[in-house]
């Protein structure tokens, strides 16, 4: 399987990423509601590739549809049951929101037309991400010069995608044209996506990388051994606020400290205009997580913790935001990515 997520023989596939590093398990979803509960269970994670697994969801709901007027309620179950399963990534809304337009402006469409177009939509869906990350990758790639070390986050690799990734596309790409750097790749609990997913890609890749642990980022930093961070995004804000992987703040303000820029690299489809920096919802997940590594108890039994899965980057600490339509710089104003039609643009200096 060349992606994180494909749709084959009326099925779609996803690599389980609870089981890697140890194992490459294939899963196949026959309806939407195991979609759901893979989102749920993050055995499919990272916000682009969530946005495509509940565009998928919905194009298995209208494939298992029988013909008729159930179609449009089973459509619309499907589209409430994925809205639910993550509360932070902007791209399963996103997604979410263009697979309900289909069926909405489709009202008189017979049902077999239809299901045409859902499944198609969520195909589209999945191409463009993987066209996206590779632009990400092209545009970013420049800020990465020879010699540099470059500190990541959480997973924003082809994992967190369809393929490619966004932070990890912009290193692959800056990778695939020669260039000589080494990642540092923080662990990133709870649940490790850093060690477990981003340290499997780049030995795949064979780009040189070195795991840390997340309390040692200060340490590296002052060494001079990070000449950049680049990381992904679960949702920027249209003045360029990210909320990321929890943790991301934290180097953000290091990274501050230490006058070494601060990256981000994400699709449009992570941006969202309307929100406000106070009020993006916060995933809060299970104890567990925290009191617990890969099932085994690393805290006295009925230790209280709280586990948010994100925390938001203020504007003032983000150096450059790395898009498929260019580089935005602050102040920033991202709506003006959204006007620039299709034409690609390189850098916008405000
Ligand atoms: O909880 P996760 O693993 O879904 O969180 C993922 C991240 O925070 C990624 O950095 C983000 O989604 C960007 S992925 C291209």
């Amino acid at each position: 399987m060349k992606r994180t997520i494909e749709w084959k023989d009326d099925g779609v596939y996803i690599i389980d990423q609870t089981a890697l590093p140890d194992e490459l398990r294939i899963i196949r979803c026959e309806d939407y509601e195991r979609m759901a509960v893979a989102i749920e269970r993050m055995e499919i994670r990272g916000a682009p590739a969530i946005g495509v697994a509940a565009a998928m969801g919905i194009a298995l709901a209208a494939k298992n549809c029988s013909n008729g007027p159930e179609l449009q309620e089973k459509l619309k179950r499907a589209y409430n049951r994925l809205k639910s399963t993550r509360p932070t990534a902007r791209n399963l809304f996103w997604a979410l929101e263009r697979m309900r337009k289909v069926w909405e402006e489709s009202p008189k469409e017979s049902s077999n037309a239809l299901k045409e177009k859902v499944i198609n939509e969520a195909l589209a869906i999945a191409e463009e991400d993987a066209a996206v990350c590779r632009d990400i990758g092209k545009n970013g790639a420049a800020l990465i010069s020879d010699g540099d070390g470059v500190l990541t986050h959480c997973n924003a690799g082809a994992l967190a995608c369809v393929e490619h990734g966004t932070a990890l596309g912009v290193i692959r790409t800056a990778h695939e044209e020669g260039k000589k750097f080494v990642v540092y790749a923080c662990e990133t609990r709870p649940l490790l996506q850093g060690a477990r997913l981003t340290a499997f890609e780049l030995k795949q890749e064979k780009i040189p990388f070195k795991l840390i642990t997340d309390n040692m980022a200060a340490y590296v930093m002052k060494k001079g051994l990070v000449k950049k961070v680049i990381v992904g995004a679960d949702l920027i804000t249209r003045h360029g606020d990210v909320v990321n992987k929890i943790g991301t703040y934290g180097l953000a303000a290091l990274a501050k400290h230490h006058n070494i820029p601060f990256y981000v690299a994400a699709p449009l489809s992570t941006i969202d205009l309307n929100a406000r920096p106070d009020g993006v919802p916060i995933e809060e997940r299970a104890p567990s997580e925290v009191t617990h590594i890969r099932g085994v108890r690393i805290a006295p039994e009925g230790t209280e913790v709280i586990n948010p899965a994100f925390d938001l980057t203020p504007r003032q600490l983000v150096s450059a935001i790395i898009t498929e339509r260019g580089v935005a710089h602050p102040p920033y104003d991202l709506s003006l990515l959204f006007r620039q039609g299709n034409n690609r643009i390189n850098r916008i200096v405000r």
